[in-house]
């Protein structure tokens, strides 16, 4: 396995998502939180801020790819799957991503939640690429801007791997240009 170049560390990670709980808890005090972790992603960032959040919540997933391994978005989104069988009208609804590069899928998962009719609706990503941007959306919470790089780890992969890795690293451009 190649040395990664670590972009941000665990601990800082750790520290920011105890920032966004603690943001969370005093926005949605007294409110009970419905939570779209958007598959795959998004999973480890959903469970290391519901460990901080002291409000009630109810965990959703949804699977979403618009990748297909590589590093480009192809530009279109599909819906694999959704755990979301309640009906989320008048809810408090929070929209877990890992990163927002285009922001297509986000886009797209705001516009088909919006139609659930939620009491609110708002993102919280842990990455934003706004350079990348082709959509204008805005998540509420934002981990960390970063530059235009192809990232992994903390729940982002590259070909389905290093989504283990406890921190995020830039990936190294010699591997997406070998070809297999
Ligand atoms: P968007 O639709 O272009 O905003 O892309 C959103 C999805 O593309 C994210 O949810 C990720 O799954 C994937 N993605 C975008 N940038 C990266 C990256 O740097 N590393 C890994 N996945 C990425």
């Amino acid at each position: 396995m190649p040395e990664h170049k670590v972009l941000i560390s665990e601990e800082h990670i750790q520290e920011r998502v105890r920032d966004i709980a603690r943001e969370i808890n005093e926005q949605y005090a007294g409110c009970t939180l419905d939570i779209i972790c958007v598959l795959k992603g998004a999973l480890l960032l959903t469970t290391d801020l519901i460990r901080n959040l002291t409000i009630p919540v109810r965990v959703h997933f949804l699977h979403v790819s618009s990748y297909g391994g590589e590093t480009e978005s192809a530009g279109t989104v599909s819906l694999r799957f959704s755990s979301v069988s309640e009906d989320l009208t008048g809810r408090d609804v929070l929209l877990i991503e890992d990163i927002v590069d285009t922001g297509i899928t986000m886009d797209y998962l705001l516009k088909q939640l919006r139609e659930e009719n939620p009491r609110s609706l708002r993102s919280c990503v842990l990455l934003d690429k706004p350079s990348r941007r082709k959509i204008n959306v805005i998540p509420e919470y934002v981990g960390f801007e970063i530059p235009d790089h192809f990232v992994i780890g903390y729940g982002l992969d590259y070909r389905e791997l290093s989504r283990n890795l406890r921190y995020i690293a830039i990936l190294d451009p010699s591997e997406y240009q070998k070809k297999d």
